[in-house]
This record gives C-alpha cells, sequence and structure tokens, in this order.
C-alpha cells in the first residue's frame, strides 16, 4: 500500500466511521462497531458542501489528457456516478423496512449523503467538461455507454428486486437483510471503496485532478459511514437468528460474479494495468475488506 493511501485511511475521521475494514483488530473479529445513534452524530460532525470544491486545476488536467487516458478514466467515473444515483434511489423503501426508529433515522442521513455524491458528479462533470450534455438527466443517460453490463445484473435486477420486494412488504426482514448485504457490503464496502481506493491514490501520485481527489476522499469517508451501519445491522441479524446469516452468505455467493464484473471494464484485456494496478491487486483488495468484515459480523473464522 502506498504511503498516500496509508494516511488516508489512518486519518482520524476515516478511524471514526469503525469501518472493520480499517481496524487491523478486525482480523481476530475485535472490533468495537459505533451504535446506530453514534452513528448519526458522526454524520452530524463529518458534513461537506460539493458547492466549496475548486475544480479549476481538474478542467485543465482534464483538458490536458490524451483521449486514451479519458476514455479508460470513464469507466470509472461513469460507474460511480451512476452508481450514486442508483443507490440514491432505492434507499428509500429500505429505509422504511427497517426494524428500529434509530436505524430508520441513520439511513435517512445516508440517503442525503447518496443525493449529495449524485451532485458531487454531476459538478464535476459539469466544471470540468466531461460531455456534452448539459443537465444531470442528459449525463446520466451519455455516460451509461461506459458502463460493464454486470452493472445492471448488479443494480437493476439483483438489487432492485429486493428493493422492490420491500416497497410491497416492509416487514420483510429476510430481503431487508439480502438487500443491506448486497447494498452495504458489496456495492459500498468492496466495489466502491475498492475504486475508491486505487483511483484517489492514482491521481495522488500523479498530482492531477485536485478538486476531484478532495471530494472524492469525503465521498469515501462517507462510505466507510454507511459500511460500518451494513456491519452492525449483518452482525446484530446474524446474531439474532441463523437464517439471517445464511441470507448473507446466500446473497454474497449469487452477486459474486456481477461484482467481480463490475471490477472489471469492458475494454480490459489480460495483463492490463487499471490505475497502475493489476486487477489481482485490485480483487485482493477487495476480498481483503470484505473477510474483515465479514469476521467482526460473525461470518468468517478469525485468525
Ligand atoms: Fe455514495
Ligand atoms: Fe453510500
Amino acid at each position: 500500500m502506498t504511503d498516500s493511501a496509508t494516511t488516508r485511511t489512518e486519518r482520524e475521521d476515516f478511524q471514526a466511521t469503525s469501518d472493520p475494514a480499517l481496524i487491523e483488530s478486525a482480523d481476530r473479529g475485535d472490533v468495537k462497531l459505533l451504535s446506530y445513534q453514534q452513528l448519526y452524530e458522526l454524520w452530524e460532525r463529518q458534513q461537506w458542501r460539493t458547492q466549496d470544491l475548486d475544480f479549476s486545476q481538474d478542467r485543465e488536467d482534464w483538458e490536458n489528457f490524451p483521449d486514451e487516458e479519458k476514455f479508460q478514466r470513464m469507466y470509472g467515473l461513469s460507474s460511480f456516478f451512476i452508481g450514486e444515483q442508483k443507490v440514491a434511489e432505492e434507499l428509500g423503501p429500505m429505509m422504511r423496512a427497517a426494524p428500529t426508529e434509530e436505524m430508520r433515522i441513520f439511513l435517512c442521513t445516508q440517503i442525503a449523503d447518496e443525493a449529495r455524491h449524485v451532485a458531487f458528479f454531476n459538478r464535476f462533470y459539469e466544471e470540468v467538461g466531461v460531455l456534452e450534455s448539459s443537465n444531470l438527466q442528459d449525463r446520466l443517460k451519455e455516460t451509461s455507454a461506459h458502463l460493464n453490463p454486470k452493472f445492471h445484473d448488479l443494480f437493476d435486477d439483483m438489487l432492485h428486486s429486493r428493493v422492490d420486494k420491500l416497497a410491497r412488504d416492509p416487514s420483510d426482514l429476510e430481503t431487508l437483510v439480502e438487500a443491506i448485504t448486497l447494498y452495504h457490503m458489496v456495492i459500498e464496502g468492496m466495489l466502491a471503496l475498492t475504486g475508491q481506493h486505487f483511483i484517489i491514490t492514482y491521481n495522488e501520485e500523479n498530482g492531477t485532478l485536485p478538486g476531484f481527489v478532495e471530494g472524492f476522499n469525503n465521498v469515501a469517508r462517507d462510505e466507510h459511514r454507511h459500511v460500518a451501519f451494513g456491519a452492525r445491522f449483518l452482525r446484530e441479524m446474524a446474531q439474532a437468528d441463523p437464517k439471517y446469516a445464511e441470507a448473507i452468505q446466500r446473497t454474497l455467493v449469487e452477486c459474486g460474479p456481477a461484482a467481480d464484473g463490475v471490477l472489471t471494464p469492458p475494454w480490459y484485456e489480460e495483463g492490463m494495468d487499471l490505475f497502475g494496478v493489476s486487477i489481482e491487486e485490485t480483487r485482493e483488495f477487495a476480498m481483503k475488506a470484505l473477510g474483515r468484515r465479514l469476521k467482526v459480523i460473525g461470518l468468517a473464522p478469525v485468525t
């Protein structure tokens, strides 16, 4: 791991989330997860504004990137931009189905965060001049051409079908466990945080896109807080009834191929580096983060 990445995840505000992936003792299954109220209070302390970010250097950098580099960067940007918009939209029925008031209050804050993440990407695209389109709706449509088809399997089939089920029956706790496994453990925990880690590090090392890096660090810190909620919720459910532990494991197996596909751009060729690292290194990072969280949830043997 590079110095900049180590420094980032060791920052006090990142550590404050108690996301097991950031804490070494998680390897022994030993992490003191925050309560739902503590997670809410942390959200109050960790506010930021997309309108404060200065993208003027980013615009210059983008104009100077060769076309091939712009094209390769569009995979990450598009997956995040559309991913944020989709998760923002799916969270409402999940919030409503959460069994306690403390959980629902936290998930309300998360809906606001996901909206801010969409606004962050929209502003970056607009200020930097990434696409021709001139509004959010059209930008999302235009940027979707860069996605991997597996992205739709994960978001539009697996996640969306469960959220639809919850919207019809908010008392269906087993489906909520499956949805939170997909949303907080896989989409945010394995995919988003892995992409963020390598994209931020790459830009920091190359001295590019400073406004984007500043905002994306804030997005990453939010995601660690969201994942910490997911870890707490899934641990409580797995302890409450083995049928929920089985639901978590079943969902992880089911979404494995789609999740792995999302880590891989459609133009990827064997041996290629993505943001300066191999696909194996990317996978390894994602799996280590999942492994630590599963140990803390109580679903993987501790070392
Ligand atoms: Fe997000
Ligand atoms: Fe999130």
